[in-house]
């Protein structure tokens, strides 16, 4: 007879209150915001998007700042506005969510994944070098849940070698490394604001820079109501077409955005309050290693991921060892994304780079590297991700019974082998 909740034994965890990851909030704010825009008559750009993007742009110190329709058309402009042209290389992680890279295929550069490193779960700096050849022109980092990427490692290989670095910023509003906000550490910061976000619009997104060259150039993209008024008189000419893409945020998310914004700071303290808390209740357990970042990091939590490690508990798999926790009362999952590289988008291309929706050139070796196999370390991290709540509002005595949770399934562990 075993003590766990699986086995039979009694449940840590008996009643769950409904809310305690309640995500998104929103009230009588958010409302007011919005009907004052419903009312106000303009509902394609009214001041309230102006509004928005100066209030974002003050949050994280970006002298330029475009609101946008999502995080992938702003991931696009990003990498438009610094000049990714057909035929470059755009290098980022495999383990995100797949807009990290699908826009570089929209910019016809070929998408080169490298691995991640266990300490971030961010970009591995030196699988980066690896990658990195004449071609390379831009660097897609993301701080996947809320993390801060190994930003000092990834600018030390790109500024030299003249390489963008873009930061898609999507799970990190309010993050900083080295005291400066997240989305401002590269040259262009996107981040995305739909609605399980940190900072959710509905649906948005927003670009931060602190050139003013690429802001104009993301205007050029998909804003063309901005492109009359711009300084490059050049880019001027492109007024009535822009560059074939419409992006502009819809009023209605601007307006929701910019309560949810006056909110962030004191939304992620509490899921970082009862993070911090978890974290302490696991550190040093064997079969889970935290996430814990780089020095000088101060992570948000979008996401929680744990690693699971089957071999300090004597070849337990994560699934067993998720069905004990569930069993008591703690549900919790592996990873929602699978590795891009290893996506039918990435293998439909032939060896010349052609397949039925995008062309990328043939590489000078004629191969192109996509498929399982190619990141076996991002295939094994991926396989022992575990996602846990993030008690967005949860009190303590909540993370502390999900704390007993797991330490009895770990304490037990022989009990499920
Ligand atoms: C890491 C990351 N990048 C980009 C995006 C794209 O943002 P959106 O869904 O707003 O287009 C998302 C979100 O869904 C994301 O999680």
């Amino acid at each position: 007879m075993s003590d766990l909740a699986l086995l039979g034994g009694p449940r840590t965890i008996t009643e769950l209150p409904p809310d305690f990851g309640l995500w998104p909030m929103a009230g009588a704010e958010e409302e007011a915001a919005v009907l004052e825009v419903l009312r106000g008559g303009d509902w394609s750009l009214p001041q309230v998007t102006f509004d928005f993007e100066r209030e974002f742009a003050a949050y994280v110190g970006a002298p330029f700042a475009l609101a946008h329709n999502n995080g992938t058309s702003a991931i696009h402009a990003a990498l438009f506005a610094v000049g990714v042209k057909p035929g470059d290389e755009v290098i980022a992680q495999s383990y995100t969510y797949w807009a990290t890279m699908m826009p570089a295929l929209c910019v016809g550069a070929i998408p080169i994944f490298a691995e991640v490193e266990e300490r971030t779960l961010g970009l591995d700096p030196e699988d980066v070098e690896r990658k990195i050849t004449s071609r390379t022109r831009a660097i897609v980092v993301v701080h996947l849940h809320g993390q801060p990427a190994d930003m000092d490692a990834i600018n030390a290989l790109a500024r030299p070698r003249g390489i963008a670095v873009i930061e898609d910023a999507s799970h990190a509003h309010g993050a900083k490394l080295n005291g400066r906000s997240i989305g401002m550490l590269g040259d262009v910061g996107a981040f995305s604001l739909q609605s399980s976000k940190l900072l959710p619009s509905g649906e948005g997104g927003i670009l931060v820079t602190a050139e003013r060259e690429y802001y104009e150039r993301a205007c050029l993209l998909g804003h063309y109501e901005r492109i009359a008024s711009l300084e490059n008189e050049a880019y001027r000419r492109y007024a009535r077409t822009c560059y074939g893409y419409k992006y502009r945020i819809n009023p209605l998310a601007a307006a929701i955005a910019r309560v949810q914004l006056r909110h962030l700071d004191e939304r992620n303290a509490k899921r970082n309050h009862n993070i911090d808390r978890f974290h302490a209740g696991l550190d040093g357990l064997p079969g889970l290693h935290l996430v814990k970042g780089v020095p000088d990091a101060e992570a948000v939590h979008y996401q929680n991921a744990m690693l699971f490690v089957p071999g300090e508990l004597g070849g337990l798999t994560r699934d067993r060892f998720l069905e004990a926790c569930a069993a008591e009362g703690a549900g919790m999952g592996g990873e929602r994304y699978d590795g891009l590289h290893e996506q039918q988008i990435f293998l439909d291309f032939d060896a010349d780079g052609i397949s039925e929706t995008y062309v990328v050139p043939r590489r000078d070796d004629g191969k192109l590297r996509y498929g399982h196999g190619t990141l076996p370390r991002t295939e094994d991290i991926l396989q022992r991700v575990i996602l846990t709540p993030t008690f967005a509002a949860a009190e303590d005595a909540l993370v502390d019974l999900w704390i007993a949770a797991i330490r009895k399934v770990i304490e037990h562990h022989r009990d499920l082998l």
